[in-house]
């Protein structure tokens, strides 16, 4: 069964001169549920905007379900939902507009996008607010409907990056609960984000990202066992084993 990304020696360096990633290797099974973690800088939107089409690789490769994103691009991206870091809809459209529009970018057409993207809407607690302009949600709420934009073509892999950044606590907590029930009917995450304890708590697989390199990945229990180191016990670290293992592994030495 292919991955459901496969990513090889992936290089990246901006034309300004930063070298964003120097070598990354990454490989997420299909169903997996995947949280790549990093400091601010580390690299993890430029390998999540390389994977989506959206940023140039300078070398190595990618592949989404077996297509490669440069040979094979229109049927990677077929398969890819992406909620970006940045919201970046139209604020004068309304959130039913904005999901059925998308649906249009992928030729689905409107007599099944509409029931779907209502549904969708609903099930992100959106319904009330799909036909007000989208300027009039809160925070919180744009980040859902960009979720719900992102899953209107029913893709097989879902990334997210930074999903719950801004988000209160109970909402964040819905959210998760929500991604968590889509993993469990097969959907492939991928998410970035600094919510340490809730990756810690939901996520199968991780990777840790440190100046454009992964410096440790594997199934969540495994890196902390093989990282947490046995003396610290106290309570220093009160955010969680995960934030105990990122800290050692990003900070400067
Ligand atoms: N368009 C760009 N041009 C030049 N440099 C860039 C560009 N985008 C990102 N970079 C640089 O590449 C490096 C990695 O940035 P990236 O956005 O991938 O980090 P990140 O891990 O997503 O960080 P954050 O947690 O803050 O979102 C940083 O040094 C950043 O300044
Ligand atoms: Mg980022």
């Amino acid at each position: 069964m292919a991955n459901a990304l496969s990513i090889k020696d992936l290089k990246k360096e901006y034309a300004n001169g930063t070298v964003a990633l120097k070598g990354v290797s990454l490989d997420i099974p299909e169903g997996d549920f995947f949280a790549l973690l990093g400091p601010n800088g580390a690299g993890k939107t430029t390998i999540i905007g390389i994977t989506a089409g959206l940023v140039n690789k300078s070398s190595g490769t990618v592949s989404v379900f077996g297509s490669d994103i440069n040979t094979d691009t229109e049927q990677a991206k077929t398969n890819i939902g992406l909620v970006g870091q940045e919201v970046n809809f139209n604020p004068f459209e309304k959130p039913l507009d904005i999901v059925v529009n998308q649906a249009g970018y992928y030729g689905i057409p409107r007599s099944i996008a509409i029931p779907r993207a209502k549904q969708i809407l609903t099930d992100l607690g959106l319904a009330e607010k799909m036909d007000k302009t989208a300027m009039s949600l809160s925070g919180g709420m744009k980040r859902r409907l960009m979720i719900a934009r992102a899953l209107v073509n029913e893709p097989k892999f879902l990334i997210l990056d930074e999903p719950t950044a801004g988000v209160d606590v109970e909402l964040r907590r819905g959210m998760w609960e929500y991604l968590t029930g889509l993993s469990k009917k097969g959907l492939t995450i991928l998410l970035t984000t600094h919510y340490l304890e809730e990756a810690e708590q939901l996520c199968k697989h991780v990777a840790i990202i440190n100046k454009g390199e992964i410096v440790e990945q594997g199934a969540m229990e495994d890196v902390l066992k093989r990282n947490e180191s046995s003396t610290n016990t106290d309570s220093k670290f009160r955010g969680g084993r995960l934030e105990e293992v990122f800290i050692k592994l990003t900070s400067e030495k």
